[in-house]
């Protein structure tokens, strides 16, 4: 158990590289199931999430092998249809074994994963998908039991859910759908490019999948798949969190390895607050400055192309020095705000109700000892630290390990004064 000790006031510049979609890695990975030939997949961030998803396809008899950013996964025969408990509660994500697993051995065992500090995380609209194709669904000793012994066949599905679209669920359909008989037509589809990232990785295996990216993905069933080599998109959360950096505090921040298209919301959200933010090198490499009359804002998440969720709490942290008054609501994770108690003890003014929080800028931030919670609140501490007067020590940074690689490496790389080192007093703070 690691903290982060971060000695805030230091202006960051330079450059950086953006690491690889965490998102988007994570149901590639899974999708390595439906072929019993080789796949090869480039720039996996090496993150405690894809980690486990790589240990619980080995687990279920794959062969995995890492080399830097490059995994080789092969899934020849042998694989089992029931992951454990033990990997599986470990990150929710694994929900999208789901899909794979079924088009694959007709059934599947999946411990349902449980909730999460962001909120309750449902999986009826997976269920629904899968019923649709003709899957059997029971819920036993808290594991879904799945069976399709005649197997899928291809039907049109409404995956709209009352927060909207859902991303691993649009995922887990599609994959369930490649090997259906016939053609599956997926309305209310989720748009995320990290959803088209993984048709286009289907695709590349020989599925027939059209309309990725767009509301309605129509997949045409096919006898099989084969191998493929694929290099996954650039994380655009990362990407977007060191661009909220830049406009925090630095001389003038350079990220490299990004995508604009995918950093339209970020993008106009800074722009519209003030800060600087222009791209080059065709849209792959962003340099990022504060504004020098920094503007409040007011963020409604929404699914993509809207404001992502995965951006507010991190937003949030700029919001709590900026002047005026900002507002941030989150209607697809509405408690999705562990991050703001955190904020207010380094000395934010921040009232949080029912799925909104108003920030009143203050003049500054002043370090404290606090507590990362969940993946994108920790980056928001982390921000706030760099930004804080005084030393601010970061505890269980272990859920900033799971989707930022080498984040303190980056940092350090950019002129932040920032140490990881053991956390001997975890016991208590666990305790
Ligand atoms: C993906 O989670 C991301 N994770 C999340 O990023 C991201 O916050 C989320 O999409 C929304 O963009 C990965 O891609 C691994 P959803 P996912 O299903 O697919 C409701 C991060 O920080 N819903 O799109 O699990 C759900 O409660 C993580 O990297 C149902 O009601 O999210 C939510 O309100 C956190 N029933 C909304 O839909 C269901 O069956 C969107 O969730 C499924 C979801």
């Amino acid at each position: 158990m690691d903290k982060l000790i971060v000695e805030g006031g230091y202006k960051l510049k330079g450059s950086l590289n953006i690491s690889g979609s965490k998102n988007a890695s994570l149901p590639i990975l899974a999708a390595s199931l439906l072929t019993d030939e080789p796949v090869r997949i480039s720039r996996v961030p090496d993150v405690s999430d894809t980690n486990y998803m790589l240990q619980i396809l080995s687990q279920l008899g794959a062969s995995v092998e890492r080399s830097s950013g490059t995994v080789r996964i092969e899934n020849a025969d042998g694989i089992s249809s029931s992951a454990s408990y033990e990997q599986v509660r470990k990150m929710r994500a694994s929900i999208c074994l789901l899909g794979p697993m079924l088009a694959r051995m007709k059934r599947c065992t999946l411990p349902l994963p449980g909730g999460c500090v962001i909120g309750d995380r449902p999986v009826d609209l997976h269920v629904r998908a899968v019923q649709a194709l003709g899957a059997r669904v029971r819920v036993k000793g808290g594991n879904l039991h799945i069976e399709a012994p005649n197997g899928l066949v291809g039907t049109t599905v409404d995956m709209r859910g009352d927060n909207g679209p859902t991303v691993l669920g649009t995922d887990n359909l599609m994959m369930a759908a490649v090997l259906a008989r016939g053609t599956t037509v997926i309305e209310s589809a989720a748009r995320e490019p990290e959803v088209v990232d993984l048709a286009n990785f289907l695709n590349k295996m020989g599925a027939r999948i059209e309309g990725a990216g767009s509301r309605t993905i129509t997949v045409h069933g096919v006898e099989s798949l084969h191998g493929c080599e694929h290099t996954v998109i650039p994380d655009r959360i990362e990407a977007g969190t060191f661009m909220v950096a830049g406009a925090m505090i630095s001389e003038g921040l350079t990220l490299n390895r990004v995508c604009r298209e995918h950093l339209k919301a970020i993008t106009e959200m800074l722009l519209e607050c003030g800060h600087k933010v222009e791209f080059f090198n065709d849209g792959e490499s962003v340099f990022v400055q504060p504004g020098a009359n920094p503007r409040s804002g007011k963020i409604n998440t929404a699914p993509y192309p809207g404001f992502p969720t995965d951006m507010q709490a991190q937003m949030t942290a700029l919001f709590a020095i900026t002047p005026g008054i900002s507002v941030v609501r989150d209607s697809i994770f509405p408690q999705r705000f562990m991050h703001c108690s955190e904020l207010k003890r380094m000395g934010a003014n921040i009232r949080v109700d029912s799925g909104t929080a108003v920030i009143t800028g203050v003049d500054g931030l002043s370090a404290a000892p606090v507590m990362a919670s969940d993946l994108r609140a920790s980056a928001a501490l982390v921000l706030a630290a760099l930004a804080a007067e005084g030393t601010t020590e970061i505890h269980r940074l272990y859920h900033i390990d799971r989707g930022y690689e080498m984040l303190d490496e980056k940092l350090l790389s950019i002129g932040a004064h920032v140490k990881r080192v053991p956390d001997v007093e975890a016991g208590s703070v666990e305790a």
